[in-house]
């Protein structure tokens, strides 16, 4: 009898979850009821090694005791108190302290924090404020976003114009939005470790978007430096430079969706230090707060805020914000996480472990189903040969396999992406190896 069939064990049909295939899940569900370090523990007992650092957001390894306590201390001192015309110092706190790790120099460092509660509305305010900066320097005629084919942006209407996952867009409608194409191109660019040679030029779209449109209509531009979702797809050499040429170029602000590549993820604290770019804006989430408690933050250059601090005194100047921006727990949280990076050196950390990363990932060349391996930073993309026109079942059985066998990986249609947490040993490298190989060896 598995745990969920217990006596006193829930039911399954109140709780509708999230991009999940409900009924194949409620019918064999896969559940995790504790974790530590690099591993959880399902409901059934069993270990399992977390390839996917949640999703994407334990990044310094669960169960830190360190964050718990920050977090009780916080909730009995002050469990929760409005940001709205209203302040509280941890909140304060916790923006200077990451204000002290944000990319840039001088008014273009990205020091200006606007909390909020995930990545999606990360996204949804960094868009705002974007269109809201343009307005402010006399720009009103700019309210058109660029995004990217196969972006992901959360799941807000901004989030979702500007994204470029069909499946995210189809049934929704959404703002004014224009997209670049993808950079995925398997015929040139497999089997890479780091930034594909070949791509740089589709960059250019964006000058197609503003003889198309007007630059005059443009607001900003939003990539992932890495995307991720959408199966790994790293950025190629000199394309992430040229993309910002053509911003500075035309008055268009840059975009970094960093919900993923923030904190960590590359061997650098954000893909903007690993690029060595600083955008005009930053959306952070998951890492910031280690997974623990759900919070967002975009960071903002000082040219970008200041430029929206005039008017009257008493007037209030972004009319856009949560109850949860700047929730004292969620605060807490996020300043015992960046102590924990820091005391750890985990922001630089995937810099030290990647080359190991990267010769054992590329190691699966050859296995059964895989047509390309992409990594990145502590990052993997490996790309499944679809079976019979089914998109995605091979992977799935993957993941199912993965799973019984003690490994957690995440996949997107046929691509499996590996995201571990930052404190990943090497022999826990070779354990995600193996047990993937295993599983690709024996699937359909
Ligand atoms: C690049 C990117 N942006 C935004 C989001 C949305 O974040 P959330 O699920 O916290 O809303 C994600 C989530 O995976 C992401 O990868």
């Amino acid at each position: 009898m598995t745990d969920h069939a217990k006596p006193n064990a829930p039911g399954l049909d109140s709780f509708w979850m999230p991009f999940t295939a409900n009924r194949q899940f409620k019918a064999a569900p896969r559940m995790l009821a504790s974790a530590e370090g690099m591993h959880y523990t399902s409901v059934d007992g069993r270990t399992v090694l977390d390839g996917t650092a949640g999703l994407w957001c334990v990044n310094a390894g669960h169960g830190r005791r360190q964050i718990s306590s920050a977090v009780e201390k916080q909730l009995m001192t002050l469990d929760f108190a409005p940001t709205f015309q209203m302040g509280h110092p941890i909140a304060f706190e916790f923006a200077e302290r990451l204000a002290e790790i944000a990319p840039g120099d001088g008014e273009n460092k990205l020091d200006r924090i606007f909390f909020t509660g995930s990545g999606s509305e990360s996204v949804d305010t960094a868009l705002k404020i974007a269109i809201a900066y343009q307005r402010s320097i006399g720009q009103g005629t700019r309210t058109r976003l660029i995004g990217r084919e196969r972006g992901y942006h959360g799941v807000g209407f901004g989030g979702i114009s500007v994204g470029g996952l069909v499946n995210n867009r189809r049934v929704f409608p959404q703002i004014p939005a224009d997209h670049l194409r993808h950079t995925f191109d398997l015929e040139r660019n497999a089997y890479v470790k780091g930034q594909p040679e070949y791509g740089m030029e589709l960059a250019d779209d964006l000058e197609r978007m503003v003889a198309l449109h007007g630059a005059e209509t443009i607001a900003a531009c939003i990539v992932e430096p890495v995307a991720g979702s959408t199966g790994v797809l790293p950025p190629p050499k000199g394309y992430l430079e040229r993309l910002l040429a053509i911003c500075s170029k035309h008055g268009i602000l840059l975009i970094f969706d960093e919900v993923i590549t923030g904190f960590g993820r590359l061997g650098s604290p954000f893909a903007a230090n690993y690029f060595n770019i600083t955008p005009d804006l930053i959306t952070t989430a998951k890492g910031i707060t280690n997974g623990s408690i759900p919070m967002g933050a975009v960071f903002a250059a000082r040219k970008v805020h200041d430029a929206l601090m005039h008017g009257p005194d008493g007037q209030i100047e972004l009319f856009h914000g949560y109850t949860y921006s700047g929730h004292p727990t969620a605060c807490a949280a996020g300043i015992a996480t960046l102590d924990i990076y820091r005391d750890e050196s985990l922001l630089t950390r995937a810099a030290d472990v990647q080359d190991a990363w990267h010769d054992a990932i590329h190691s699966l060349k050859g296995v059964p189903h895989i047509i390309d391996i992409r990594t990145i930073g502590l990052i993997a993309g490996i790309e499944l040969s679809t079976r019979n026109g089914e998109v995605g079942k091979r992977a799935y059985d993957v993941f199912v396999d993965c799973f019984e066998k003690g490994l957690l990986i995440r996949v997107t249609g046929d691509i499996i992406a590996l995201s571990p947490p930052l404190i990943i040993e090497k022999s826990q490298i070779s354990d995600i190896v193996s047990i993937l190989g295993d599983a690709l060896k024996r699937v359909a």
